[in-house]
């Protein structure tokens, strides 16, 4: 597969024609390459929050937000999210095809092989105050993974290198999400148990506890967790994959790249929507159930308030990934005998912003946390664990867009500004100041 060239893009300027060529990718989006503008014209381009440039070229994920289309490597995420488990398909990311039974085998098990983490970090969680985010311990402790493997400090140390830090990240994820949930409820650790696949293995180092040693998972439960992490493996240059790539362009290791994209996701704006969504139907709930009303406040301009679980950059007709959470929120709670009075609330919710002028001129649907929160809370988790279990499932996205990064020898990223500042002024002494 490659990028096709077939055509120039003529722009003028201060009365001179300059050509620049255009880039259509191959499933047929369209690009005018501009990396020469600057040297040739002298001009830079403005686009503040990015919503028309490329950063990259990318073979990982593609993304329809008008027909409302998702694809990892080609495969559609219907598909994925029906016939895959997690595994195969960070393998998929990272490797670029699906796994055949062989290397499905030596992955899953070079997985298992490092989901310990180092004794000593249990030290570093000791001094986090009880009740902290877990958002915020979840960055610290990535970050302190580099203090664990100074190998991994040079990001271009070897293939077999990037590899193994690569099965570290992904292996010690889930057990220290696991470690802060422990630590949120005052219980001890549970270490991992490497005969349980990834996701069970994560449900039991969570949920097992002292007075319940024969815990199994749910079936129910692995199968919605699989599926929800599934939809959230990646997601092409959104914020945090944006940052995890500008960050490891400085050639900062996989660690430091990676806390930095879970601290890009915490924002509410982004994946911390999940935990603001369950907020805001228990407020609403807690105020009665009155929708019509908080659709009125996500109206009116004088109110800061947004209907949070709405709303998207790039989809403008639905989101393909909360299709599918919908109708797992509504299998799960019903398998597990259920009945969240929040789920009713939510489903009033968005029939009554899909019928409204507001939304629908807006083109403003329930996107990926507006139903994944009802799911998570089903299954366990507190409300401020749920955007660490975004980050768990956008881990191997992560990783993949880190390594085409670095695998395609990227520049560093680096953008330019309009400055909007004073003009040069003369330096007057501070006594003299007004
Ligand atoms: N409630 C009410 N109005 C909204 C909402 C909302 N959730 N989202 C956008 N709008 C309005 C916005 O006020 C603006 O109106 P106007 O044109 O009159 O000024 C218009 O719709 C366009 O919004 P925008 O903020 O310019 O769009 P954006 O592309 O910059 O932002 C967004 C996208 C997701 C940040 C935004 O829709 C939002 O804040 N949604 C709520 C937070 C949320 O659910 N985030 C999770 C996103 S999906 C998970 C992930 O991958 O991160």
């Amino acid at each position: 597969m490659s990028n096709t060239q077939s055509q120039n893009c003529t722009i003028t300027l201060d009365g001179k024609t300059y050509e620049f060529p255009v880039i259509i990718g191959t499933e047929g989006e369209k690009a005018i390459d501009i990396s020469k503008l600057r040297d040739t014209t002298g001009y830079v381009t403005l686009d503040i929050g990015y919503k028309n440039t490329g950063a990259t070229k990318s073979a990982i994920t593609f993304l329809d937000g008008e027909e409302g289309i998702l694809r990892h490597r080609g495969y559609s995420i219907e598909d994925l999210a029906e016939k895959a488990n997690f595994m195969e398909v960070s393998y998929l990311l990272l490797k670029g095809e699906l796994p055949n039974k062989e290397q499905f085998e030596e992955f899953d098990a070079s997985v298992r092989h490092h989901t310990l983490v180092n004794e000593d970090l249990q030290n570093i969680f000791k001094t986090f105050p009880t009740g902290s985010h877990p958002m915020g311990q979840l960055i610290a402790m990535i970050s302190s993974l580099s203090a664990y493997y100074p190998k991994a400090l040079d990001p271009n140390r070897s293939a077999e290198s990037k590899n193994r830090t690569t099965l570290r990240m992904l292996a010690k994820m889930p057990t220290i999400c696991a470690m802060i949930y422990k630590k949120r409820m005052g219980h001890p650790v549970v270490y991992p148990n490497n005969n349980l696949d990834y996701v069970s293995n994560f449900l039991s180092m969570t949920f097992k506890h002292v007075s319940e040693p024969d815990y199994q998972p749910d079936p129910v439960v692995v199968d919605a967790m699989n599926k929800l992490l599934i939809l959230h493996a990646d997601h092409e240059q959104n914020c945090s994959a944006s940052t995890v790539r500008l960050v490891g362009s400085s050639q900062s290791n996989l660690y430091a790249s990676i806390a930095a994209g879970v601290a890009a996701l915490w924002g509410p704006l982004h994946g911390g929507a999940n935990q603001e969504v369950l907020e805001m139907l228990e407020q609403i709930k807690a105020d009665g159930g009155n929708v019509q009303k908080w659709v009125d406040k996500a109206k009116d301009k004088n109110d800061p308030f947004r209907l949070m679980g709405f709303g998207h950059r790039v989809y403008k007709n639905f989101d393909p990934r909360a299709k599918i959470i919908k109708k797992t929120c509504d299998d799960v709670l019903n398998k597990l005998g259920i009945n969240d009075p929040v789920l009713e609330i939510a489903k009033k919710l968005e029939e009554a912003a899909l019928t409204d002028p507001y939304f629908v001129e807006r083109k403003l649907y329930p996107n990926v946390d507006f139903y994944s929160g009802i799911i998570y809370r089903a299954i366990g988790f507190p409300t401020d664990m749920f955007t660490a279990l975004f980050a768990l499932g956008r881990l191997p996205g992560w990783i993949a867009q880190w390594q085409e990064m670095l695998n395609e020898g990227q520049p560093i990223g680096r953008p330019r500004q309009i400055y909007t500042g004073h003009t040069p002024r003369s330096f007057v002494p501070r006594g003299e100041r007004q």
